[in-house]
């Protein structure tokens, strides 16, 4: 599995991958916005193993994680979004997720100064949640009571990047 940075020409695939995995979607010039404005932060993985037709044909785009600096942060410190993160049902519990968020902490860090990283993660959310609170040890902040579209409450996540600093 290739994990690299995401290009423009990846946005279509990405918008599929987030429609397949996720009830959160955007429209194009949303997922353009992240990659000309923090080309730095966004990663796709890819799977190189899977053979292609032609030379013409695209790897298979299994994941990727979306991601944006917070452009006027209330609280005046520089910091990193995570705006959108799903791998493809096929590829899960391979280490995907885990990879392409370090990769994304830690461009955060290099090229802007990030102090820290937050996201929003569905209460309900067992795997995701998992992935934040166990493995990457991201830090409940607070609850947003009807968060998302559905009334579900989310809660504010964040972890503090001084480790990768
Ligand atoms: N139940 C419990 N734990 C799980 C599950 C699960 N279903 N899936 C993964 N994990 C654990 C893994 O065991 C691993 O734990 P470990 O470090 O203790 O071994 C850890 O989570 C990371 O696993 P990865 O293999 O890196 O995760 P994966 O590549 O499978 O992707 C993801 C996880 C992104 C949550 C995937 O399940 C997915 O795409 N779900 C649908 C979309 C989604 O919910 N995205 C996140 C929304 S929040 C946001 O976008 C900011």
């Amino acid at each position: 599995m290739d994990i690299r940075l995401l290009t423009s020409a990846d946005l279509p695939l990405i918008q599929h991958a987030n429609l397949e995995n996720l009830p959160e979607n955007y429209f194009l010039k949303y997922y353009l916005s992240h990659a000309l404005s923090w080309p730095q932060l966004s990663f796709v993985a890819v799977d190189a193993s899977r053979p292609r037709r032609s030379e013409y044909e695209y790897p298979k785009i299994v994941g990727y994680v979306l991601a944006k600096m917070e452009e006027e942060p209330a609280d005046g410190v520089p910091h990193g979004h995570i705006t959108s993160l799903s791998v493809m049902r096929t590829h899960r519990r391979l280490g995907i997720a885990e990879k392409l968020m370090r990769q994304s902490q830690l461009a955060m860090v290099e090229t802007f100064q990030a102090k820290y990283v937050s996201l929003h993660v569905r209460v309900s959310n067992v795997a995701a949640r998992h992935l934040y609170e166990d493995t990457l040890r991201f830090q409940n902040e607070k609850t947003e009571a009807k968060y998302y579209a559905d009334g579900e409450d989310a809660f504010c996540m964040r972890l503090d990047l001084g480790a990768i600093r």
